[in-house]
């Protein structure tokens, strides 16, 4: 698997200041609201159980799971195939959407949309990563753990053929796996 990985953008200990970071302006901003982090299956699995240790006020917490990609690298048709939904009626719930990269933005825009239909009290977003010169719809994040430039990365949840998600660091890709 290692062989694999051409450079680490962000080794394990980086890994966990980022989120220790995101996890401080969290619990400042959510003093006294109803939060519930909504886990963005599956790529956020692993920074929502850090995140959410790093947050220090009362929260609900509840996950959906969204394909958009197959084992291809690009969202390019802005389809999004909700696998499961929340269990969680999120009326009176300040939702914070945790995803692992916002990249065109169009998963989390149609998932957002998606639940404020529903009338949550509030609605944000936090990414890990972001891609900001890869935005295709108006959509920015309220906590940002780090940019990446436009490079296919990898682990630390991120997957490619839902491989990789299991490496602890944040790595690019060699091209040949994924252009081969
Ligand atoms: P978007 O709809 O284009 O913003 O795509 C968001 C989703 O695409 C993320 O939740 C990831 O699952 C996937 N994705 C985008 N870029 C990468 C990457 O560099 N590595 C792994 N997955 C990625
Ligand atoms: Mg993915």
């Amino acid at each position: 698997m290692l062989e694999d990985i051409k450079e680490v953008y962000y080794s394990e200990e980086q890994l966990h200041q980022i989120v220790e970071r995101l996890g401080k302006q969290i619990s400042n901003d959510y003093k006294g609201k109803n939060l519930m982090l909504v886990s963005i299956l599956k790529g956020s699995v692993v920074f929502m159980a850090d995140l959410m240790r790093e947050i220090t006020v009362p929260c609900s917490i509840d996950f959906m799971c969204v394909s958009s990609y197959g084992s291809d690298t690009e969202n390019k048709t802005g389809v999004v195939k909700i696998v499961k939904d929340l269990d969680i009626n999120v009326e009176n719930y300040d939702i914070l959407l945790v995803e692992d990269i916002l990249d065109s933005g169009r998963t989390l825009d149609y998932v957002r949309n998606l639940l404020i239909d529903r009338h949550p009290s509030s609605i944000k977003i936090c990414t890990l990563l972001d891609k900001p010169e890869r935005r295709a719809v108006d959509l920015y994040a309220d906590y940002s753990g780090a940019e990446v430039p436009d490079e296919f990365v990898v682990g630390y949840g991120l997957d490619y053929a839902e491989k990789y998600r299991n490496l602890p660091f944040i790595g690019v890709l060699k091209e040949e796996i994924y252009t081969n």
